[in-house]
């Protein structure tokens, strides 16, 4: 399985903040927003990623995340050069994906728990599966009613009156045939290619499927200021009663043996002293 973030779109809600870079590159508490999302799908085990963001914003991802072998991955750049919707990026991924399935994330939707992507992801062949989550406000996203075993009913964009309260959140499998069922779609009225009617389309086929995410798993996004400084608190409350990081890239590719002892401690030496540092050497020191 291939993944791709994806990490454009206007931020406008979060003006001035987004004046000179995205929205993915401001910090959630210590570390950019983009780590996040790229912690979840290395978490998933998933290590060949396409990173798709804006013309200006491109170049500055590169500066941060590199080729991504400091962290035992591989990660390829791409632009849309429009925020033309969601669903684009399979027609921009084209090349990347080939002939296999594909883990798409918005690099601003955060996870935290027990999530077991990686076994989702090992028993995914074909088709498509959304996720589905809990929320008090379901209006806001794409709305989800389920049956009996990850069989979908419904699935409405933004709904006046949801059927259920199940959001999807920013995370989506899919198989190769992607591509092809994305260059079906019309723009919506906005003018985008919406990623409801791409899930729609394959819903028409009978291959969509939702898995729930219980209640025991956080999912932020972090679209206004309000919910972006509530994915910071929630970062720090729980990093600092546990002492431990959430989306430590570094410890993450370190933990599966994407990298070994003496490349993290290349990678450690040349970090400027800091806490992140710091705990990088206590995850190496521990190790020994
Ligand atoms: P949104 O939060 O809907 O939009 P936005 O990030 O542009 O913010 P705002 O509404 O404040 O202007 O987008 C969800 C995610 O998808 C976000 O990570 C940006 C990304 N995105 C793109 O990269 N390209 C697109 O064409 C769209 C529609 C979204």
């Amino acid at each position: 399985m291939r993944g791709i973030v994806l990490a454009g779109g206007a931020g406008t809600r979060l003006h001035p903040i987004t004046r000179v870079a995205s929205k993915q590159l401001q910090p959630v508490y210590d570390k950019p927003m983009i780590y996040y999302p790229l912690a979840t799908l290395m978490l998933a085990g998933i290590r060949e990623i396409l990173l798709v963001s804006t013309p200006e914003d491109v170049p500055r991802f590169r500066d941060l995340l590199g080729d991504g072998q400091q962290w035992g991955v591989q990660i390829e750049y791409a632009v849309q050069p429009k925020p033309e919707g969601i669903a684009q990026v399979f027609l921009i991924g084209e090349e990347f994906i080939r002939e296999e399935p594909v883990c798409l994330i918005l690099g601003d939707n955060l996870f935290y728990g027990r999530m077991r992507l990686d076994e989702v992801v090992g028993e995914f062949r074909s088709g498509a599966m959304i996720f589905a989550y809990p929320v008090s406000d379901p209006e806001r996203y794409g709305v989800v009613e389920m049956g009996k075993d990850e069989h979908v009913l419904t699935l409405e964009e933004k709904p006046a009156r949801p059927r259920s309260n199940l959001a999807v959140p920013g995370i989506y499998l899919y198989g190769s045939d992607v591509v092809a069922r994305t260059r079906e779609l019309r723009p919506s009225a906005r003018g985008e290619l919406e990623i409801t009617d791409l899930n729609l389309a394959y819903l028409a086929r009978g291959s969509l499927r939702a898995r729930q995410l219980g209640r025991g798993i956080a999912w932020l996004d972090t679209g206004t200021h309000m919910a972006l400084l509530e994915a910071s608190n929630f970062i720090a409350a729980i990093e600092n009663r546990q002492g431990l990081k959430i989306a430590c890239l570094e410890e993450i590719a370190f933990r599966r043996q994407w990298i070994d002892a003496s490349q993290l401690r290349a990678t450690i030496d040349a970090m400027p002293k800091s806490p992140y540092r710091a705990y990088l050497d206590l995850v190496l020191a521990e190790s020994l």
